[in-house]
């Protein structure tokens, strides 16, 4: 007798993953855009967004049971706080998460049994290029990544109750992507001086950012490679998901250079998640298979993150809860 408990919950496994590939096709034909334009009806939608009837349709249908709209196709759909989140124009909009989720990363998903056997990037086996070569070398793909980087930052503000920034004359964000996070600490603290640090190709994307979110004036750009230095005499280090995309041999170069580069009385903060020793929770572990897929990286138990900093001449100072399961993880030069 088979046990229909169990069947139902591989079948219900599975077809999580359609759940995602469904929400992706509404993004990718423009859907919660086209519902706000007024083109609520199955049929004006499948005219707005160039598709079958019947298909849209059958994909509205299941994205109204799974609550990513309202309505019907009859009388019209109508928007939920989900959808809304996908419109192109949302404040930090999530539609190139989905996008990039439904595109490159479902393609790196599809390598996970060689990146399992191997040990490395699912990304790199589907593509034949590592995820940083193909970000650099596709521009709109780099700008989609940014984007979906941006759309995950829900926990960056917390940052600011964690630590106290006052005291803090330079704050330099190492490989901080479009500067987002160094925006939300200088927007806080007028009297803090940043510099943006990351990849050649990057700068002109945080300039842009940066110049809309705080004015030229409160910030530097210093495109570089951390495998090599980074600026040095800084109060404050920030390194936001950036531990997650490299081996333990390479986070311990880059830390070390951020050590060299630190000031005694300095400290790195450290925005990653944390697998806790019970594997009690869901996220970390989802992405640490994900980062697999991605990057090559990997999430770290805290004692993985303190044999890291321990090898760059680090210790860890006190660790601190943010939002959607990531934490701060405070650092001092030993
Ligand atoms: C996952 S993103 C994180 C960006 C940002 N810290 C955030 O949390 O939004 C990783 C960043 O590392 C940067 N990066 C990768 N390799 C680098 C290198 N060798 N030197 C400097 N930055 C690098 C990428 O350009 C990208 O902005």
């Amino acid at each position: 007798m088979v046990d229909r408990i169990a069947a139902r919950r591989v079948v219900d496994i599975i077809t999580g993953a359609w759940q995602s590939q469904a929400l992706y096709a509404a993004v990718a034909l423009d859907i919660p855009d086209h519902i706000a334009a007024g083109h609520t009806t199955d049929e004006k939608l499948a005219a707005a967004a160039g598709a079958s009837e019947d298909g849209i349709t059958r994909l509205m249908r299941l994205l109204t049971a799974m609550q990513v709209f309202d309505g019907t196709g009859e009388d019209g759909y109508r928007p939920t706080a989900v959808s809304e989140l996908l419109r192109e124009e949302a404040d930090q909009s999530m539609k190139d998460m989905v996008r990039i989720y439904g595109e490159e990363f479902h393609r790196a998903w599809g390598a996970v049994v060689p990146a399992i056997r191997s040990g490395t990037s699912g990304f790199t086996h589907a593509f034949g290029v590592s995820l940083h070569t193909y970000l650099r070398g596709e521009a709109s793909a780099g700008l989609k990544f940014q984007r979906a980087m941006n759309a995950g930052n829900v926990f960056f503000p917390d940052v600011l109750d964690a630590f106290d920034f006052s005291k803090a004359g330079t704050v330099v964000d190492v490989a901080g992507g479009s500067g987002a996070l160094l925006a939300t600490v200088l927007r806080a603290h007028p009297e803090v001086h940043g510099v943006l640090f990351d990849q050649p190709h990057m700068v002109p994307i945080a300039r842009r950012h940066l110049d809309a979110a705080v004015g030229p004036g409160r910030y530097e750009a210093v495109g570089g490679d951390v495998f090599q230095g980074v600026p040095g005499g800084a109060d404050a280090y920030l390194l936001a998901r950036v531990l997650q995309d490299w081996d333990d041999e390479r986070c311990v170069q880059l830390l070390s250079h951020i050590r060299r580069a630190m000031p005694d009385g300095s400290r790195l903060l450290i925005l990653e998640r944390v697998i806790p020793r019970d594997g009690s929770a869901m996220l970390p572990l989802l992405w640490d298979l994900h980062l697999l897929m991605a990057a090559g990286g990997r999430e770290r138990q805290l004692s993985g993150y303190q044999d890291v900093l321990r090898a760059a001449g680090l210790r860890l100072e006190s660790v601190h809860p943010l939002a959607l399961e990531t934490s701060l993880l405070v650092a001092a030069p030993v």
